[in-house]
């Protein structure tokens, strides 16, 4: 895949906008025909869509860290930037909902935590993983919670700020696909274990296994949370499971090898197209719907 950086690095720094030039005193509007539980999920899931893009601040802050390229250093230092504002923004908008942080799940503030903690380490294999894997949650954001939200209220300080989110994650995600082809290639080059070492550097046994079982906990935690967000999300919860949502979600992941050639050559990607598969599985039947996934192609 083929990506000018000089020319992104100019589109992203002329994409700067800040929350302070939108006027938060306006009241919400076309919230009306929505119940007093329906607000509070609606606030909740934004503020659990800001809690996703505080991890995606420090993902990005990872890749400037590891990135062997100055212009995609200074993107993805705007990136970082970036998520930190559109959480910003979700948070005061929620607070619009009359929901505020501590309202979310104790078990979905902890997972936010966890990730946290682990992503704070400059450590190049969660570096690797997340670079590997972020296109993933930006296209559940993107195509799944942004537009259930958008569809739930039609708010005009709620749709300016989802429109200007969009535009950056447009950004993000062209060059998620990039670097997720550059990583590929290494892996195309030098086959799996070859590229491992590559990326990682050789590893003594135990260290692989430790890597695995950190990979492991992590997992569980953020299934956990997806869980625990089950009961406090109720009607919303129904509507991200929508056959049509989950079919448009698909249809867009399907795609990631078309925009990133070498995506499935790398095994870390795999592996997080494995467990974003459960995760849907699992959300899937707990909304009562079918968890086949080959059922909404
Ligand atoms: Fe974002
Ligand atoms: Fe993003």
């Amino acid at each position: 895949m083929n990506l000018d950086l000089d020319h992104m690095l100019a589109q992203t720094e002329k994409g700067q906008w800040s929350v302070d030039e939108l006027d938060w005193s306006a009241p919400l509007a076309g919230a009306g025909s929505l119940s007093t539980g329906e607000r509070r999920e609606a606030g909740l899931a934004l503020l659990f869509t800001a809690g996703l893009e505080r991890q995606a601040a420090r993902i990005f802050r990872l890749a400037a860290h590891f990135a062997d390229d100055e212009r995609a250093r200074a993107i993805y230092g705007h990136f970082d930037v970036d998520e930190l504002r559109h959480a910003e923004a979700e948070i005061r908008l929620a607070r619009r909902y009359g929901v505020t942080w501590n309202d979310l799940p104790l078990p979905t503030r902890a997972m936010f935590k966890a990730m946290s903690a682990d992503l704070e380490r400059n450590d190049r294999g969660v570096h690797e993983f997340s670079a590997a894997t972020i296109v993933l949650f930006e296209l559940a954001l993107d195509g799944i919670l942004i537009p259930t939200l958008k569809e739930s209220v039609r708010d005009p300080l709620q749709d300016e700020v989802f429109k200007r989110i969009d535009q950056d994650e447009a950004r993000h995600l062209a060059m998620d696909y990039w670097l997720l082809d550059r990583k590929g290639q290494i892996f195309q080059a030098a086959g799996r274990d070859g590229g491992l070492d590559h990326l990682l550097g050789r590893r003594s046994l135990p260290r692989r296994i430790l890597g695995r079982a950190q990979l492991a906990a992590g997992f569980s935690v953020t299934l956990m949370a997806f869980a625990a967000m089950k009961p406090v999300m109720g009607s919303l919860h129904r509507k991200v499971t929508e056959p049509a949502v989950v079919r448009r979600y698909l249809a867009r992941v399907n795609a990631i090898p078309r925009r990133a050639q070498a995506a499935l050559a790398h095994p870390m990607f795999r592996s997080g197209l494995a467990g974003q598969r459960y995760i849907l599985g699992a959300l899937l039947a707990a909304a009562g719907r079918s968890p086949r996934l080959a059922a909404y192609a």
